[in-house]
């Protein structure tokens, strides 16, 4: 049996992640091959009309633009309702979800993808580190680095973790927001620019994911912050979400302070199980423990959790 598979760019650092761990979950039950969109829905499209004439069983993609949702959808009822698992990317219209008995998706939890979680990191630190208010004006002097604003997950992070900090009564002076794309180039050269301008006065810095978190990381670390992890003479706070394998030991050596782990092991392993299933007409969640699919969206959702130097090894094991 072949799953057709598909991320929506290679160089999407989490992507490649969840392209791994699907084809290594593949082993033994299908044969497959990760298609690199190219962040381009046509060449996209195209790769799902070759999976589809080569006889896939099933497809999995994290989709270029949400709204060509309907477009794969059609393709895979056309070649005799194949079906078809979108993961990462959440279509937040159910009604297309819905519109086909075969279209699941696989995502983590929440509507906040992960941001309070990452907020709680930022709230415990705080708490724990008065010195972390280095004007003592007992505001969070904040820079923020956005995902592609396109994307379903970007706003939401932006917005969970800010009002999640000011729920738990911290005021947040906001020096500088700006979208960094997910990539850790375009988010380093905002953050040069930030550095220079607001330096020492910045007392915390968030990314919407790590990607971007170690682009803000190489322009603290030029500018003379961070390099000796928490003993630094001059320290920025950096928090990112996935806690990809790279930034690990930046968060070992505190050079980088929390992130929030992705499960792509078990996202990987779950959309094939899924894929499984369902082209063997079983229930779409048939022995995969443990989650249950959310009936309205059709999805499964997989748990984000803190990481910080205090639990690495469950992040690393998830890479193995
Ligand atoms: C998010 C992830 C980002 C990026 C994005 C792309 O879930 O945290 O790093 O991969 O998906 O869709
Ligand atoms: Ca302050």
């Amino acid at each position: 049996m072949i799953l057709g598979a598909g991320i929506y760019s290679a160089s999407d650092n989490f992507n490649s992640y969840i392209g791994k761990a699907i084809t290594n979950a593949c082993d033994g039950i299908f044969k497959t091959n990760i298609e690199d969109g190219q962040n381009d829905q046509s060449t996209q499209n195209n790769q799902v009309d070759t999976m589809l004439a080569k006889g896939a069983s099933a497809v999995a993609v994290s989709v270029c633009d949400v709204t060509a949702a309907p477009t794969l959808i059609q393709k895979c009822k056309d070649a005799g309702n194949v079906p078809i698992i979108f993961f990462n990317k959440e279509i937040t219209d159910y009604d297309v979800i819905n519109s086909y008995e075969n279209a699941y998706q696989v995502t983590s939890t929440g509507g906040d993808y992960g941001a309070s979680i990452q907020a709680q990191m930022v709230i415990d630190y705080w708490k724990e580190h008065p010195e972390m208010d280095k004007n003592g004006d007992g505001k969070l002097q904040l820079v923020y680095l956005m995902g592609d604003p396109g994307h379903t997950a970007s706003q939401p992070r932006c917005d969970y973790l800010k009002s999640t900090i000011e729920d738990a009564g911290i005021e947040i002076d906001l020096l500088a927001e700006d979208t960094g794309m997910w990539v850790t180039a375009t988010a380093k050269e905002k953050m040069d620019a930030w550095v220079s301008k607001y330096g020492d006065e910045i007392e915390c810095c968030v990314a919407g994911n790590d990607a971007m978190a170690l682009g803000a990381l190489s322009a603290v670390e030029a500018a003379g912050f961070n390099t000796d992890g928490e003993e630094s003479s001059k320290y920025i706070p950096i928090y990112g979400i996935d806690a990809l394998p790279e930034i690990l030991s930046k968060i070992e050596s505190g050079e980088i302070t929390g992130s929030v782990l992705q499960d792509a092991k078990t996202q990987g392993q779950t959309i094939v199980k899924m894929a499984e299933n369902l082209t063997s007409g079983k229930d779409a969640v048939d022995g995969i423990e443990g989650v249950e699919v959310e009936e309205e969206a059709k999805a499964v959702r997989v748990p984000y959790q803190a990481i910080t130097k205090d639990n690495l090894d469950l992040a690393k094991s998830t890479y193995e």
